[in-house]
């Protein structure tokens, strides 16, 4: 079977398409056959030693993928050969509160991931894919689509929410949000992806680079009340605004730092105004089945930006470190 790892060190120069073999299948396992794989910003982070630099090596990166089953095991009952399904982000994590340990176990690292031609996979770690979905666009949903989909529900009302950039995150927040009537305010570097997502729906777009004060100018757009859920993407370098955009009450919803992981914060804003923040995790397999539910209710589908095939899988990793991208960046078989 082909794939690819990361060898001996971190760096996109050493992920390295290999060879392995193929694993045999126990009772209660499935053969996946990969059809496609989306990057996560995350997957990016991982091959550089930056998500956890102790991470065993070799590791084969990525988490996000789609195809069809093509052997089972003796004991499963829920699945058949050539059903079309997507791999859950955890392991161990079916519904409820996070615990650690239901946290610990997730693809593309500390397991190994999806970037390869095929898996094996326990049967209770799979999930259907939507109805009418191709490969490349379900392969999308298991970590960014389902993160957005977790941040959308983390807070008390969602009438009014705010978008940091046009990654996949943060593009499945602005299409799931619509589809659940909110009110979109979306931010992004360009003026030219801010086009884009006006197309996509977006009520209202700001300029994050040009207009630093951000934050007041969310308020204004909302008369003065801010938003009900900020879907934070930025982190260090974006919280401050954030915490001037959100409502009395309101909630952000703390997901990523591309701009960093420390920053002074204001804590007399957040208990003042009564502000929750929350960190998101992906999220379960209950929400992920909730949400797979709920698109087969919509039109949405989801943005690829671009497409790789297997041979060029390391041009992916290339194309989402130079930002180019506009939505997913999906690997084909
Ligand atoms: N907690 C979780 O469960 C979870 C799950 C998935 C992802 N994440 C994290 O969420 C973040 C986004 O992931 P992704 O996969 O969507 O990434 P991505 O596809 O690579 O998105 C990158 C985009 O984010 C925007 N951006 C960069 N710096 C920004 C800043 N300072 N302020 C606002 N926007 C900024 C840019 O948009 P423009 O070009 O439009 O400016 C950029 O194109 C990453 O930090 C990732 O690790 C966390």
């Amino acid at each position: 079977m082909h794939i690819y790892q990361i060898e001996s060190n971190f760096g996109l120069n050493n992920l390295k398409r290999s060879e392995r073999d193929e694993k045999e299948l126990g009772p209660q396992e499935v053969r996946l056959k990969m059809d496609s794989i989306s990057l996560n910003f995350r997957d990016l982070l991982m091959v550089k030693g930056l998500y956890n630099p102790r991470q065993p090596l070799p590791l084969i990166p990525c988490s996000d993928a789609a195809g069809k089953i093509i052997e089972i095991g003796s004991e499963v009952n829920d699945w058949k050969v050539g059903d079309a399904v997507m791999p859950s982000f955890f392991a161990n994590y079916e519904d409820g509160l996070a615990t650690k340990q239901k946290l610990s176990q997730t693809l593309g690292g500390p397991l190994d991931g999806t970037l390869r031609e095929s898996m094996v996979l326990p049967e209770r770690g799979l999930i259907r894919q939507p109805k009418g979905w191709t490969h490349a666009e379900s392969s999308t949903i298991p970590c960014a689509m389902l993160t957005a989909w977790s941040a959308l529900h983390s807070g008390d009302k969602l009438e009014t929410v705010l978008i940091q950039g046009t990654g996949g995150v943060s593009i499945a927040a602005l299409q799931l949000a619509k589809s659940l009537g909110a009110k979109v305010i979306a931010t992004s570097s360009s003026d030219e992806k801010l086009e884009r997502l006006k197309e996509l729906g977006a009520d209202e777009v700001i300029n994050y680079k040009t207009q630093t004060n951000w934050g007041k100018q969310v308020k204004s757009l909302t008369n003065g009340v801010g938003v009900d859920v900020v879907v934070e993407v930025g982190g260090a370098g974006t919280l401050e605004q954030s915490l001037r955009a959100v409502c009395v009450g309101g909630c952000i919803a703390m997901i990523g730092v591309l701009s960093g992981v420390k920053s002074e914060v204001n804590l007399t804003s957040i208990l003042m105004r009564h502000i929750r923040v929350q960190g998101i995790i992906v999220g379960h397999k209950k929400g992920m089945l909730d949400l797979v539910s709920h698109l087969e209710t919509t039109d949405i589908r989801p943005i690829i930006s671009d497409r790789f095939s297997f041979d060029d899988a390391v041009g992916a990793f290339h194309h989402m470190e130079a930002a180019k991208h506009f939505g997913k960046i999906v690997v084909n078989m």
